[in-house]
């Protein structure tokens, strides 16, 4: 049994290309994440020594218990990866790709396209499991190719004959993509179908909804993603919602921008440039935006943004606007439907508190 199984019920921050870096999962660790996973890397970047593979593979001692995510199909060359993994940088356990939907992942029979082909599944995760024995092996899956060929309590068996430890079951089909509500009831399923630990992963963004899927289902763990983006700190709120029965209030406007500028700041310091760090960034900073009062505007400036001080600058003013509209008791900003993106303020009717 994994150590972080056996007194908790964790909380994982879901693997996500392209955001969950060595510095975007240390700020959910300190939120309250419990495990870890990088974002997926390819058995052939790691046996071609691909620099980029290799700088993805970086972690800090705070970041354990983490995990490295592979995806391939051939089970030699995964076997292979795995092993030059464990010997690079000894992570607690290797991570099973058998999930991504992406093109040019499954159309080189990657990800989602071993649930069509449960024998190469099977040998993929049965040849890794015996290479790095009794180092832990455990996967992620969907919940099938498409509604028509929904297989997830097969395939968790199956990876559980191999000797996988534990399995993170996203609640859709390849076919969905992000569409569509993730279908807890076949997760449900999977958990009752075998004795390893299951994770559950979809659309959990509210700390309710995590202890509702935590008490209604026999799953040993929760995977968060998206959520994670934009509310980082859903980690702590969860923990403490299920410790206390209370929802802690979400951070404060200033709080989320002291937490937007740490973001940056460290991502800085750690990567190459800064115009290309922020650049990359982007993405998250609109995601951090979502919800905040003026969210439409923002997205545009955020948008530009090459350097930290400008984020620091638009923080700025938008924490001075926000203070202003309290003060003058405007209740909140309101948005144009269409047009360019200003700041335009209206009186409305019922006071609207910032933490939403
Ligand atoms: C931008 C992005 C990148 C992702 N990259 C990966 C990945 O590298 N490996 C993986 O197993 N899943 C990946 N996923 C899927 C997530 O881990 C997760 O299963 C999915 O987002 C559903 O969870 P959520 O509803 O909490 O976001 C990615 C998702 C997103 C949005």
């Amino acid at each position: 049994m994994l150590p972080w199984f056996q007194h908790a019920l964790p909380l994982y921050l879901a693997p996500m290309a392209g955001v969950t870096d060595s510095v975007f999962r240390r700020l959910c660790k300190e939120q309250g994440a419990d495990v870890l996973v990088t974002e997926f890397v390819s058995a052939d970047g790691i046996l071609h020594r691909n620099q980029h593979t290799r700088e993805m593979l970086g972690f800090r001692p705070e970041e354990r218990p983490l995990g490295v995510q592979l995806f391939g199909a051939d089970p030699g060359r995964m076997a292979e990866a795995a092993k030059s993994v464990i010997e690079w940088v000894q992570p607690d356990f290797i991570d099973l790709n058998f999930g991504c939907p992406v093109n040019k992942v499954v159309c080189r029979q990657g990800g989602s396209a071993l649930l069509k082909d449960c024998p190469l599944l099977e040998r993929v995760a049965s040849t890794v499991v015996q290479a790095v024995a009794p180092f832990p092996v455990t996967a992620k899956i969907r919940l099938g190719w498409s509604s028509e060929t929904i297989n997830a309590t097969t395939t968790a068996r199956i990876l559980e004959q191999t000797g996988v430890m534990a399995l993170a079951v996203h609640g859709r089909t390849k076919e969905q993509g992000y569409s569509g509500a993730a279908d807890w009831d076949a997760i449900a399923r999977v958990a009752e179908s075998v004795s390893i630990p299951v994770i559950g992963n979809g659309d959990l963004g509210e700390v309710h909804e995590i202890a509702y899927r935590l008490a209604s289902t026999k799953v040993r763990g929760l995977m968060i993603g998206r959520a994670a983006m934009s509310s980082p700190w859903l980690f702590r709120r969860a923990k403490h919602f299920m410790r206390t029965g209370q929802a802690l209030p979400n951070p404060s406007i200033e709080e989320r921008w002291a937490h937007i500028i740490r973001h940056c700041r460290t991502a800085v310091r750690e990567g190459d440039s800064e115009r290309h760090t922020m650049a990359a960034l982007r993405g998250q900073l609109m995601a951090y935006s979502k919800g905040m009062p003026g969210s439409r505007p923002l997205r545009a400036e955020l948008q530009q943004v090459i350097a930290v001080g400008d984020v620091e600058a638009i923080a700025e003013r938008h924490f001075r606007i926000c203070q202003e509209v309290r003060s003058s008791g405007v209740a909140g900003v309101q948005e144009p439907a269409t047009g360019p993106a200003v700041w335009t303020f209206s009186r409305a009717s019922s006071r609207r508190d910032e933490r939403q």
